[in-house]
């Protein structure tokens, strides 16, 4: 028996990155997987990428910052599908242009991001509810950030909005837990999605992986396996959990670097 077998699932932000990997995986393990993206053409490749491999895929368009979007692409996968069992509230926007420092941020931004960020799990998470309490239960699985626990000199609202993500998961846990709906998040470090690989200069993944207590970068399946377990009954007693995948980046003393290159000099 596979390890989502029959489960049915709907991905936001499907079509490349976390989510890409997510719905490969799930169904691979079995899930019949809904992938919605306001990409549709790499949602539909994704899909036929999945049926070739002999699993179930659809995709639908979805704009993660329109509630009618969010809500139609729930109402396709149980047209669909009959059911909805895994709902992945992955999309997630950031902008280093924008989003700055507290004085400096453009307050259009702020609201944009609250929205696509934290307000799209609310929506998604209010839209699957009722279902996946007529289906005897389920699994939300919302992605956060490591930027929902470690402040940065920029992107006040995407941390902001990732804090937002991890406590709303609590709250989802708490309030439908008796409906035997678990809710979780994954909260990524640096992973190398194609948009990662595309906009942060060499330099800068040197930074992360000297801080990182593995010596590797984060890859989209290192979130996609732990989506598929927190997806699966395997993880049948967790709930209200942000499970950090981040390679021991913020594992330590942040000094250790550092101080191992001053223990190196012998001063
Ligand atoms: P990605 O850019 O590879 O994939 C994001 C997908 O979402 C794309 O297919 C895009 O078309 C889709 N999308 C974007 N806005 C949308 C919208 N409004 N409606 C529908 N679809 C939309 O990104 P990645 O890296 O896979 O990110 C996924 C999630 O992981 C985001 O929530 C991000 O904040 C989070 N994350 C990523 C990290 C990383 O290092 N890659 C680190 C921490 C969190």
């Amino acid at each position: 028996m596979s390890r989502v077998e029959g489960k049915v699932a709907l991905i936001t932000g499907g079509a490349s990155g976390i989510g890409l990997s997510a719905a490969a995986l799930l169904a691979k393990e079995g899930a019949k997987v809904v992938i919605g993206d306001f990409n549709i053409e790499g949602a539909k490749e994704a899909a036929e990428a999945i049926i070739a491999d002999g699993g179930e895929a659809a995709a639908i368009f979805l704009d993660a910052s329109k509630e009618e979007s969010i809500k139609a692409a729930v109402d396709f996968t149980v047209d669909q599908y009959g059911t909805l069992n895994v709902m992945f509230n992955n999309v997630g926007l950031t902008n280093l242009q924008k989003d700055l420092d507290v004085v400096n941020i453009d307050l259009e931004e702020w609201d944009r991001l609250m929205n696509v960020n934290t307000k799209s799990v609310l929506l998604g998470s209010r839209f699957a509810i009722p279902h996946m309490i007529e289906a005897g239960g389920g699994s939300i699985i919302n992605t956060a950030s490591m930027s929902a626990f470690a402040a940065d000199s920029i992107r006040s609202a995407y941390g902001a909005s990732k804090a937002a993500v991890v406590n709303l998961t609590k709250y989802i846990a708490a309030q439908y837990g008796k409906n035997n709906i678990r809710c979780n998040a994954v909260a990524p470090g640096l992973i190398l999605t194609p948009a990662a690989k595309n906009n942060i200069p060499p330099q800068v993944l040197d930074m992360f992986e000297k801080y990182n207590a593995l010596s590797y970068h984060g890859e989209a399946d290192d979130i996609g396996y732990t989506v598929l377990f927190l997806a699966s009954d395997e993880s049948k007693f967790i709930t209200g959990q942000t499970i950090q995948v981040e390679g021991g980046h913020y594992l330590s003393n942040p000094t250790m670097p550092d101080f191992n290159a001053l223990m190196k000099q012998g001063k």
